[in-house]
């Protein structure tokens, strides 16, 4: 009997999933004779038994087109949401890869995806992982499917607003996704030659960046692109946030502590439209006329560059062979430019943020680019 592998996308969709189911079923199938199955919408097509064909015509014609064939959704075997809460389903997950008698399943997904999988490999399945993330903050690899996509349309988008930046001599301010990493603002500011970058990783004062405005303006150049990553957060908010968690800590207890830092959690990570009060303030401090430009879901859509279809196809063929030599419990990263596994109880509670001294943030630095510090 042919081995069985079934597939699945969870967490948020990027560029570069169907290159990926697409090299995972057609190695699997045209190189080791194994089948294949898919998962709908993530780990709850997994929960609930919800199987798509990847029989046929399938696979083909997928490997340019955005978005996921198999379809995704944020939910958790290990807390899926139910009418009373969270619910740990990973017994129900476990058997449906038992009712349809897999070999092996592989989870392409982000930070949270590698968590729920190690989940289920600890309740005996064999997993074998994948990366995306256009956030690129998946840990112990140098990149993940979606993000070289991402970075090539905001970077896009950045060239675009330098001519009506400068047409208009306004300050723009384009936000970016990222949630609480700043790779992809980062990468994007560097590549479309923002002036200013704000990113998570450096809380920017805002009185700073205004005054790198204003010096370019001294010196005729009477615009500017601020590139802001969605989690950027100004030093005083930053602050502010410490001190009510020390004041939280030391007032509350038990229960009704933990729900009041779970409602600051909320409010500091609340992430589409920090830039907004970082413009009127710039707007204030400068008296320059300000725009904002907001990339949102946008990073997501369309096609794979050609890097993240080669990456996907990379990782998604090596991963079936490693599922018909019956390895399983890692994530194929890539480190130095080379195939690697990772354990995926190496993968747990990580998010991989910009280190302060990448090459990135010194090449910003030297050419001259404000990081709001
Ligand atoms: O993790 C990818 C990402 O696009 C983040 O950059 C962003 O914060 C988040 O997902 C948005 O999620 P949703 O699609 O649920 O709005």
């Amino acid at each position: 009997m042919p081995k069985i592998i079934g597939i699945l996308t969870a967490g948020s969709d990027c560029p570069g999933l169907n290159a990926a189911i697409r090299a995972v079923g057609k190695a699997a199938r045209n190189t080791y004779g194994m089948d294949i199955i898919g998962f709908q919408d993530g780990f709850k097509g997994l929960v609930n038994d919800q199987v798509i064909s990847l029989e046929g015509q399938a696979l083909s014609g997928i490997l340019t087109a955005g978005g996921t064939i198999l379809g995704t959704s944020r939910d958790k075997p290990e807390a899926m949401p139910e009418k009373d809460g969270n619910v740990d389903r990973i017994a129900a997950a476990a058997a449906t890869y038992h009712k349809h008698q897999l070999d092996g399943l592989v989870c392409i997904g982000g930070c949270e995806t590698q968590e729920s999988a190690f989940h289920l490999m600890k309740q005996g399945l064999n997993i074998l992982t994948l990366p995306k993330s256009i956030d690129n903050d998946v840990p112990m690899t140098d990149t993940a499917i979606g993000f070289d996509t991402a970075i090539g349309i905001a970077t896009e988008a950045i060239d675009r607003l330098h001519s009506t930046a400068h047409s208009h001599h306004r300050i723009i301010l384009v936000e970016i996704m990222g949630h609480e990493a700043g790779w992809l603002t980062l990468g994007a500011g560097l590549a479309g030659g923002a002036d200013v970058i704000a990113i998570p990783e450096i809380p920017y004062d805002a009185l700073k960046i205004a005054d790198a405005v204003l010096q370019r303006n001294k010196a005729g150049k009477r615009y500017s692109i601020v590139a802001v990553a969605e989690g950027a957060l100004a030093r005083e908010t930053v602050t502010f946030f410490e001190h009510s968690r020390k004041i939280n800590d030391s007032i509350r207890s038990g229960v009704e502590k933990e729900k009041v830092d779970q409602t600051l959690e909320k409010i500091e990570n609340r992430l589409s439209g920090n830039a907004i009060p970082l413009a009127y303030r710039l707007e204030k401090f400068t008296g320059l006329e300000t725009r904002i430009t907001i990339l949102g879901h946008l990073l997501r859509g369309g096609a794979p560059s050609a890097a993240d279809r080669n990456l996907a196809t990379q990782l998604g063929s090596a991963c079936a062979r490693l599922a018909n030599e019956g390895h399983y419990g890692f994530m194929l990263a890539i480190q130095n430019g080379g195939l690697q596994l990772v354990p995926l109880e190496q993968m747990v509670g990580k998010r991989k943020l910009v280190p302060l001294d990448h090459p990135w943030i010194e090449s910003a630095r030297l050419v001259g680019t404000c990081l709001g510090d």
